[in-house]
């Protein structure tokens, strides 16, 4: 029986495939993407294979440098072949939640300007309806206890993420709260609900965002379209 981990390293192995010489890839945050860095990594050494990384959070564009990768911003970009990214939770349309890492907001940025996105998960990330994993919801700090009220009148469960005893910050000094749901009814209705709450500044519901998901499975990569 091969572990969570070992299965984000599949899929993380497998997506590298999709990257090919001369492209301009979106490279996501998380465990599963520190496992597809690690085979571009490879592949940068051993086959010579140049493209150019735009990365979706500080650790990622830090760990791609180490490993060779050419780095820019997404400013410093026209356009981005493909993002290849992790995910927190992913329905059967290829939707999900994403921010388990606080980065959703530049996930978002750099998967929206990319011709097309996949995404890296081990199984236990397949699931029928959105929900079970807490949504991120990145907000501004100030005034952030009136929008916490409003999000808890709304029966959202919301809770401001913690790191180290103090509150967790994203890589633009932003906090996170995390709404616990149960069960996502509506994706596409909450979605329009949290964009126009004044503080939001994004959420982690990714909705017609992706076309392809490598799932690490006991029996190797699947990929799904
Ligand atoms: C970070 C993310 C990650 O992609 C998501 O949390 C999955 O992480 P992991 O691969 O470590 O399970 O959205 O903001």
């Amino acid at each position: 029986m091969k572990t969570q981990d070992e299965l984000k390293k599949i899929a993380g192995y497998k997506a590298a495939d999709l990257v090919e010489d001369g492209m301009t890839v979106g490279l996501g945050t998380g465990s599963t993407v520190r496992y597809l860095l690690d085979a571009l990594g490879e592949r940068i050494k051993k086959d010579g294979v140049h493209f150019t990384g735009v990365p979706t959070s500080k650790r990622t564009a830090d760990y791609g440098a180490k490993l060779g990768m050419e780095i820019k911003s997404l400013d410093e970009v026209d356009t981005m072949d493909i993002t290849i990214d992790g995910a927190d939770e992913v329905d059967p349309q290829i939707n999900g939640i994403k921010g388990g890492g606080g980065a959703q907001t530049w996930e978002k940025l750099v998967a929206t300007n990319s011709k097309q996105c996949a995404w890296i998960v081990d199984e236990s990330k397949m699931v029928d309806q959105l929900g079970k994993f807490p949504l991120p919801v990145e907000v501004l700090e100030y005034g952030h206890h009136q929008l916490v009220k409003r999000l808890s009148d709304l029966g959202y469960n919301p809770v401001v993420r913690e790191k180290d005893g103090g509150l967790f910050r994203t890589d633009e000094g932003n906090i996170i709260v995390d709404l616990h749901l149960g069960k996502i009814a509506a994706p596409y209705d909450l979605a329009d609900e949290l964009s126009n709450m004044t503080g939001v500044v994004e959420h982690g519901l990714f909705l017609d965002m992706t076309q392809t998901v490598v799932i690490g499975t006991q029996d190797g990569a699947v990929v799904k379209t």
